[in-house]
Formats: structure tokens, sequence, C-alpha cells
């Protein structure tokens, strides 16, 4: 494809931490790459796809420790829960191992050794945050305090609440243990470096010449490198990891061991089907990386800088994604904005086909994706049945019952080109990683079916002229095998359905592409042709939206019950004296991703209904429009909200608006908030206005309103 020569492709997929259940978030990644795959056998390239559970790191370890278990029962539970879900949503890894297989702690230690050995890494004493009660060193997740840069909360390894910057240990300012609670201190302690500040200038050429894949990703590295590069600190004092050759009690970090993943599990594929790893990895084979934008430093700086020292590869490409949102909100657990793969999706009865239509189709794979279960069925409603499903099945059904084998035809000129066309814009969409694009124009081809079937009128044709119906028959149940190559990327279970029910040998996953213009056999006996894609009905999407609505209500209330007692413990440690300092206690109880997501997540605190019912926000329409003669950006304005007399409010439009073109306009009004004066005027309530930047707009309704009508 167009980053990648003719070569055999090695695909992989940022590895899923082994620490918790998969949502829709995780398959914005997992399901393009699958299709990309795919999609390249499809023109007929060798491709291998690799994948696995990332096992090492602080949350997995700090998880396994609230929960009373090791670190490696933990991630065992959650590698089969990963596996069993990439299985049932045929996504088709050819290995998906752990970071902690043999083959992954042998070949991190070989590529540190190398890189050892190639004098990039050096000893160095720092200072490494340390809880006296608990009588131990704090790497990553398990210390928070502040960050050095922006002065926002951040956690050990990362400004995760503020500027995003990957933070080196001892960065961080006012250290406190997740554990405990209590203050941490620095102590001096001897650590690995990478001297990742040497690939300074390797990396500006690389990432601005050599990589392919979407541009986010390399931008966005590119930006750091330009900065200039830290060296980096890849040593860690934990007991679960791969060892740092020659240090028992240090661990390398897990960034260092994750990646290596990528070559550990090509391994593992070559050791099962008697291939080489090396042609990836050492040799003339290409890798692409799909990956979720947030982590693009990693794998654009840290992982390419470790190969090149290391002397491996470099990927071809970094594909990555744009985030995913649930029902426009940020996803979050603890908010109850998640919907589960398995739990929410998959045992609730919904074809995998569907979901991967969804992702792949919803938008460009690196713009936001929103997620809603109206939205899902209307996609799978107007476009997989009333489009797609709609024009095979009723080809098929028509063909089998009229004639109960494929009839007699050829493909007709009209038919050929319409099928190269869609052939050649979903390969070159393909190529570019414009999924979307790529479904769009296979969808194109389906509503030329429709259109053909339509236009065409089989159903009189067949009393007048059996043998021309055949024909236009015929050509659509051509158009149909090229329909059903064009989706077997995206929705390969019902492609499959497609194929067999065209009579077709073989497999859809197997042909090619080019297959699409392979004349169907005329007298080929059809089998009784199955519905496709059947319509999701309001009862089950009611359903969905009601689980949904209730785990918001249930985190809600978990979350105040949970203020309500922080605020409790709070005014007891105070009083006890225990604890001096308020975020110290805070600090303690925010030690899992969860809460730290909770932080992430906080802007404005949240407010009861109650709240919101006590403001009296109603429509009106003005009546007077006029500039204050002593302001440049105020207006006064007389407007109806329902009441015997206008109300006179003064609003900032000036700069906006002209007093003549609000005339008559409906606008919402706050009616309750205390009057003041300005200017000398008197405002009697408030118009609402949003604002982006330079940009102001007085919100209006957009359906003419009684003034006074209350907004709810
Ligand atoms: O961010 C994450 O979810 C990591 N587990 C991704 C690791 S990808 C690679 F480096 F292995
Ligand atoms: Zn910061």
């Amino acid at each position: 494809m167009s980053d990648l020569s003719d070569k055999p492709v090695l695909v992989t997929c940022g590895l899923p931490y082994a620490n918790g259940k998969a949502h829709v978030g995780h398959l914005r990644t997992y399901v393009p790459a699958d299709i990309y795959v795919r999609a390249l056998k499809k023109v007929g390239r060798k491709a291998i796809f690799v994948c696995g559970s990332d096992t090492h790191g602080t949350p997995i370890v700090v998880n396994a420790e609230q929960l009373g278990i090791t670190p490696g029962e933990l991630v065992e539970e959650y590698h089969a829960h990963f596996k069993n879900l990439f299985k049932r949503l045929e996504i088709n890894f050819d290995a998906f191992g752990t970071t902690d297989d043999k083959e992954n702690h042998d070949r991190t230690k070989q590529i540190v050794n190398r890189l050892i050995e190639k004098d990039y890494v050096y000893p160095k004493i720092i200072e490494i945050a340390y809880c006296p009660r608990c009588n131990r060193f704090l790497p990553d997740r398990y210390v928070e305090g502040t960050c050095p840069h922006c002065g926002e909360a951040a956690r050990g390894d990362e400004c995760d609440q503020g500027c995003g910057k990957h933070l080196e240990p001892g960065e961080l300012s006012n250290p406190v243990c997740t554990l405990c609670g209590g203050p941490a201190e620095y102590r001096k302690q001897e650590h690995f470096f990478f001297k990742l500040s040497e690939f300074s200038d390797y990396l500006k050429t690389y990432l601005s010449k050599e990589l392919g894949g979407t541009a986010n990703a390399r931008n966005y590295a590119l930006g750091w490198v330009k900065q200039g590069l830290s060296d980096w600190c890849i040593t860690r004092n934990l007991e679960w990891g791969v060892k740092f050759p020659g240090h028992e009690a240090l661990v390398v970090y897990v960034w260092v061991d994750a990646p290596i993943g990528y070559i550990a599990f090509t391994e593992e594929w070559a050791a099962k089907t008697g291939q080489s790893w090396e042609k990836f990895w050492k040799g003339e084979g290409e890798i692409v990386h799909f990956i979720g934008g947030d982590i693009a430093y990693h794998h654009c700086i840290f992982w390419p800088a470790m190969l090149k020292g290391a002397d491996y590869s470099s990927p071809k490409a970094i594909v990555a994604s744009g985030m995913v949102k649930i029902d426009d909100k940020t996803f979050s657990k603890s908010r109850g904005y998640v919907v589960w793969a398995e739990e929410d999706y998959l045992d609730q009865g919904f074809h995998p086909d569907l979901l991967r239509y969804y992702l792949a189709s919803y938008t460009s794979h690196t713009k936001e994706l929103n997620f809603s279960w109206r939205v899902l069925q209307e996609k799978i409603n107007t476009e997989l049945v009333a489009g797609l499903g709609n024009f095979l099945y009723r080809s098929m059904l028509f063909a089998f019952k009229n004639y109960g084998k494929i009839p007699t035809g050829k493909i007709e000129p009209e038919i050929k080109e319409e099928i190269k066309k869609a052939i050649k814009g979903v390969k070159a969409a393909m190529e570019d990683y414009e999924f979307k694009k790529g479904v769009d124009m296979a969808m194109a081809l389906a509503s030329y079916g429709n259109s053909y079937f339509q236009a065409h009128e089989p159903w009189k044709l067949i009393k007048e002229d059996k043998e021309a119906c055949g024909q236009v028959l015929y050509n659509c149940l051509q158009l149909g095998k090229a329909l059903a190559l064009l989706f077997e990327p995206v929705t390969p279970g019902s492609m499959e359905e497609a194929w067999k029910g065209l009579g077709l040998q073989g497999s859809v996953h197997e042909a090619e592409y080019k297959e699409a213009l392979v004349p169907l056999k005329s007298e080929t006996p059809m089998a009784k042709p199955k519905i496709l894609f059947t319509k999701l009905e309001n009862e089950k999407i009611e359903e969905m939206e009601a689980i949904f609505t209730q785990r918001i209500k249930e985190a809600v209330e978990k979350r105040d019950a949970k203020k309500g007692n922080k605020k409790q413990v709070k005014e007891v440690t105070k009083s006890e004296g225990k604890l001096s300092k308020e975020r110290t206690k805070t600090q303690a109880e925010k030690n899992t991703d969860e809460k730290l997501e909770e932080n992430l997540e906080e802007g404005l605190s949240q407010i009861d209904y109650e709240d919101f019912a006590k403001l009296d926000i109603r429509v009106g329409k003005i009546l007077v429009a006029e500039k204050i003669k002593k302001s440049r950006k105020l207006l006064r304005l007389e407007v109806d909200i329902g009441e015997p007399e206008p109300r006179q409010i003064v609003a900032g439009m000036a700069p906006y608006y002209e007093p003549e073109e609000m005339l008559g306009k409906q606008i919402i009004v706050l009616a309750n908030l205390k009057p003041v004066k300005l200017c000398g005027v008197k405002s009697n309530g408030m118009m609402l206005a949003a604002e982006d930047g330079a940009l102001t707009a007085a919100l209006m309704p957009d359906k003419d309103l009684g003034p006074g009508s209350k907004i709810r």
C-alpha cells in the first residue's frame, strides 16, 4: 500500500494492559487494524498480524496489591479475556502473547544488553521518591505530586492532568505516596538511562522523511524532538517485570519491554509456523504499528530509538487513531461513560459486524469517534440493512426463487466499470488508512446495485422476458460478489454468508479483490439466501440506553457517597491532626486508575437536579434593542418573557450583533438572576450566549416557542 512496497508486512496493535475489561474505546485501534490486514490480503499482500497483553508496569502491580492477588494472577485473567474477545470479534491475530512470555523476557534482555554493549546505557545516581512509612521506593503511579513543568497535579511518570509530558523519576514536586497517603521524600539511588538525546538527529530525519502512517502521530512526536530530548530512565524498583541485566532489584521500565513484545510475538508466530521473524525485524519485511493517539510519543520516539540503537529495523508506518467518546462524553469508567465490549455488546446478542462497521465508518481514523446506541441503530438500519443488506438479499432471493441457480448471463460493461471503480477507490482509501472513505466507496456500489435493481424492475421483466431478466439478475449477483469481497474486511462474518449464498467456492476471507471481476458461473445452484443484516429495533436500543443511564446514575451515587466519605474522613483526620494536609489524604485515596481518571475529568463540580431547578430559564422575544451610549459592548433590550411587562436586560452583545438584527429574535434568558446596574442601566435578568474564542453567539431556539417557555 502507499507507504509500503510489495514486501511482506507485519501489522501490530498497541498492547492492551491486562488490567481491566475491554471497552469500545479499545476497539478503535484493533478493528481498523484487522480491517487493514484483511485489505492487505485482498490485494495479494502477505501480511502477519500480532499483538498481546501488556502485563508489566506499576498500574498492574498496584491493582493486584489492592485485590490481594499476585500480578501474575491478575494478568492471566485479563489476558484470557482479551484473547477471547478478539476471537469473538473476528480480530484475527496470528499470534497473541503476553509481555511476560519467556520470548519477551529473552528478547528484552538481548536488546538491553545490546544497548549496553553499544554504550547507549549508563548508570546515574538520581533522586527517587521513597516512602519512609511503607519503607519502599515509589515508581510511577506509586507516587503523585505536582508537575514541575505546568504545576498541575501529576503522577510519577506522566503529567496526566496538565501538560501531558512524560515525567522522569524524581521530577515530580511535592511527592505523596499513593499507598499510604503520606508525604514521600527523595532518596538517592542508582538507575540506568538510555542515551535518547543521541538519537535526536536520527529521529528528526526518520520522523520527517521516512516514517509513513498518519500525520498526527509523527507530527506530534517531531514537535517534542525539536524541543530537545533528554536521556530516558529505563529502570524501576519493582519485582514484577523483566529484570534489568545484572541488577536483580531492578526491572526495565514497562515502556521498554512492552513494544519489544511486538518482536517477541513475531518470534512466537515464527516458531509456530516455521517461518522467519527476522525478515521483519532484521530484513526486508515492513512493519506497521496501529496505536491509540495517546501513545504516539512512546512509539515515535522511544521505540524507533531503541530499535535503531539495538540494530533492528524501524517501523515503516505508525497509524494513530483519534479518541473515542461515549454519548459525546469523555470515556470514563468512574462516571459510567463506558460501553463494555462483552457484557454490553456481544453478550447482548449484537453481531460483531455491526460494531466493526460502526467503528470503521463513523469518521476518519484520526478523528474523534462518538459511540451512541442511537447512532449505531441509525447507521445499521439505514446503511447496512437498507443499503448493503437489502441489495444482496433481494438480488439473491429473487434469483433463488425464480431460477434456483445463477441465471445465464455475462457481466455487462457498465457493471464491470462500476466494480472496477469501486475496487480502485477502496484500495486507495485503505492505502491511506482512510477506512471510512473505503467503506463509503464500497457502500456506493451497493447503492448503485439497489438503483440498478429498481430501474430494471425484474419483478415485471420476469413475466415478459425471463432470459432478459436473468441477465439483469446475473449483473446484480456479480455486483453482490464484488460487494462481498469489498466488505469482507469490515463485516467478515456476514460477507462469508453472502459468499456462500452466491454458491461460490472456498472462503471470502481467502479471496482477493481481483476475483470480483471473475464472472459467476451460470447454472451454479443457489442455496436459500439468508438475511444478512437485521434492523436494530427501538426496544433493544431503549433497553441498552436504560442500562447505560442506570450505570451513569449509579456512578454519580457512588461518587457522591465517596465524596461524602472523603469529607468525613478529612474532618476526622484534621481534628485528630494525623495528616497535615488535606491533599495528602485525598492523594492516598486516589491510587487506582479509576481515581486518577476522576481527577482528570473533574472540571466544574457536579450539581444535583435541585440546583439546576433553581434556575428560571425561559425563552424570550426581543421587543426593543438599542445601544447604550456610554458603552461599546452593551445593548439595552426589552424582552417579552411571558410576563405582563417586558423585562429590561442589559447584554454584552454590541460587538457581535447590530441592534436591528436582534429585533424580534427569540433568545434564552435567565430570569431569576439578581438585578444589577450596568453602565447605570438596570439589568433584570441575563441573556445567554456561548463563546468560542473570538466567536460569540446568542442562544436561540430553532423553533418558534411562546415567550416564557421554560428551559428544563
Ligand atoms: O497504553 C497502553 O495501553 C499500553 N499498554 C500500550 C503498549 S503498546 C506497546 F508499546 F507495546
Ligand atoms: Zn505538566
